[in-house]
């Protein structure tokens, strides 16, 4: 029997030439960790579905974002849960709205940390839509309500003006409207805003990942006569790559400093396109249902959730994200920077 050419393995044989050859790092400051925020004082309400993750009063994110940062966790991204909706969901682009107070008090408090703030509709409006619901012209007379691009596009903008005007250091529109990357990039330059820099959620599909999420923000469609019972008039189908492409490129034709894939793995081949194909910084959002997903397995002892957390994360950064948002955040950090739980 002739002996093996070609040994791989002799580069395995211990931790230190293992590390030696490392191609892919993971360090606290590629994860971004988004938080909910609502009304209040000492409010911290556990999300059913997503253990580990609080809805919390801006008391209690500041602490909670005080300890990420410890971990050495540098950026996180919010997520507001409003005292009141409405149709047009007005509270998305008032100034004292609960995002702007939460990015204020974090300014104030943490200062190092990055804020970013999704800017999205579907937490404001009582319908649980991403914008304004009108009858579409299409396809002649009595269709259901659909989500307004271009009623939508405006609120958006004041939505993104109004984080910015509270210090948020990014703003990151996840709503998938058309048009809206630019439409936001012209408020926030007419403003003086022109050095906030936006994070697309470039490609981001319409898939069922996203349940706990929606019991976390308290954002999920309602139902009623003639509401959307779903998100897929305006996220993308799950079978499409090539038109992920597509999209990112528009938004990086508008203006994107970022781009962004969510969910995450299950569309790692699509993020890996997507950095070969741009030269942005990319984000892949690591979603609510993938946490979930991680989280009940651990709980039944089935998996090492330290061990499938870091190894998650590592595989979206090898696909090519610079960026991961995770619920795991400072879970993750404090594991990477030996300072664990
Ligand atoms: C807002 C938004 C959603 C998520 C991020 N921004 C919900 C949705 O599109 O329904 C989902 C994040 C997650 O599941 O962790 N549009």
């Amino acid at each position: 029997m002739p002996f093996p050419q070609h040994r791989p393995r002799r580069m395995r044989r211990t931790e230190a030439l293992r590390s030696l050859v490392r191609e892919t790092t993971l360090a606290p400051q590629h994860l971004v960790w988004p938080l909910f925020v609502l009304p209040g004082t000492k409010v911290r309400n556990p999300v059913k579905s997503m253990p580990g993750v609080f809805q919390l009063s801006v008391d209690e994110l500041v602490a909670e974002v005080q300890q990420g940062f410890e971990a050495g966790v540098r950026s996180v991204i919010l997520f507001g849960i409003p005292e009141h909706k409405d149709p047009q969901g007005t509270e998305a682009y008032a100034d004292d709205g609960i995002v702007p107070q939460a990015i204020r008090a974090l300014k104030e408090r943490v200062p190092g940390m990055v804020v970013m703030t999704d800017v999205c509709m579907c937490e404001y409006t009582d319908h649980g839509h991403c914008g304004i619901l009108k009858a579409s012209k299409a396809g002649g007379p009595g269709n259901e309500l659909q989500v307004d691009n271009d009623l939508t596009l405006p609120l958006l903008a004041k939505e993104a003006l109004a984080h910015a005007r509270a210090g948020a250091d990014i703003v990151a529109p996840s709503d998938m409207m058309d048009g809206r990357v630019a439409a936001i990039r012209a408020e926030l330059d007419g403003a003086g805003y022109q050095d906030v820099p936006i994070l697309s959620y470039a490609a981001k599909f319409a898939g069922a990942f996203y349940g706990p999420f929606r019991d976390a923000a308290e954002s999920a469609p309602v139902e009623g006569p003639g509401i959307p019972k779903d998100r897929k008039g305006y996220q993308m189908d799950p079978a499409n790559w090539r038109e992920a492409l597509r999209e990112v490129e528009l938004d990086v034709a508008e203006g994107a400093d970022m781009i962004m894939v969510k969910p995450a793995v299950p569309y790692l081949d699509i993020v890996r396109q997507v950095r070969d194909r741009f030269d942005l910084p990319t984000a892949a959002y690591h979603v609510s249902g993938e946490y979930a997903m991680i989280k009940a397995a651990a709980e039944r002892g089935w998996i090492d959730e330290d061990r499938v957390v870091l190894e998650t994360l590592l595989c979206c950064r090898r696909a090519g994200a610079d960026l991961v948002l995770t619920y795991y955040a400072k879970h993750a950090a404090q594991l990477l920077s030996g300072k664990k739980r």
